[in-house]
């Protein structure tokens, strides 16, 4: 056994395709809490720990790579990747591309600007309002507020750089995205009401694998209830959204 064991490393066969399942995730890292590369250069975050903690349940190896959030859902069709956790919404449209696991949390959006320049969504009328490119944001932006002008960003980061030297008026995004970049930026502050509008952003966040990937997705779905059951799920909760 142990001669072949050596054989077929040295002819690098892959002995593991079971045991030790890579599973390749991709996600836009400039969103923190969800994930931001942190001083170490690596990639961290509550996606990054949920996903992490999925895969030990999966007993798989899990990497991740930082690319444009636009460019997460091609990757995955064009198998680069196997997996998308980049607090991506599960929507209606996207559903058409991929398939997505349960929900894993519940989303919010919000818009945010320089405190007390503006009310409500009203006042937003004929400003310039920062979003990510490909974003449910961006969509809800186009369909619903016409009368407000939606700047795409490719870096969320950049977008509020914008506004706070005052090439924006306003920043939309996912709420606990929001509450941390004002909790950095006390000059700013969230105008109007959350948004759940569930044809946008209600049907929570999900990890999005290729439609046919069934394999994948039952596993996931598995494992994800696991870390729910165990109490992994809420201390990764405490852990980045409650502190
Ligand atoms: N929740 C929004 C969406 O699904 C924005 C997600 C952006 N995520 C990121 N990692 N940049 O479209």
């Amino acid at each position: 056994m142990k001669k072949f064991l050596v054989a077929a490393i040295l002819a690098g066969v892959s002995l593991s395709a079971s045991a030790a399942e890579t599973i390749r995730f991709a996600t836009e890292a400039g969103y923190a809490p969800f994930e931001f590369v942190g001083a170490d250069n690596k990639i961290q975050g509550f996606d990054i720990d949920l996903a992490n903690a999925m895969c030990k349940e999966m007993q798989a190896t899990c990497t991740f790579t930082n690319q444009s959030f636009d460019s997460l859902i091609p990757s995955l069709k064009f198998r680069r990747i196997d997996a998308v956790i980049s607090g991506m919404d599960i929507t209606a449209e996207r559903l058409k591309q991929v398939s997505f696991t349960n929900a894993y949390y519940d989303n919010s959006a919000i818009f945010f600007a320089q405190k007390g320049k503006f009310t409500d969504l009203a006042s937003l009328k004929g400003k310039r309002v920062g979003i990510q490119n490909g974003t449910t944001h961006q969509k809800y932006l186009m369909d619903k507020h016409a009368e407000i002008t939606a700047v795409p960003y490719d870096s969320y980061q950049n977008a509020v750089l914008d506004l706070k030297n005052g090439r924006l008026d306003a920043v939309f995004g996912d709420t606990a995205v929001v509450q941390e970049f004002l909790k950095q930026n006390p000059s700013l502050g969230t105008v109007g009401d959350k948004i759940t509008d569930q044809s946008y952003f209600g049907s929570g966040l999900g990890i999005a694998v290729r439609q046919n990937n069934t394999e994948l997705l039952g596993k996931m779905n598995d494992a994800l209830a696991k870390v729910r059951q165990d109490g992994t799920y809420k201390t990764l909760y405490t852990k980045w959204f409650q502190q």
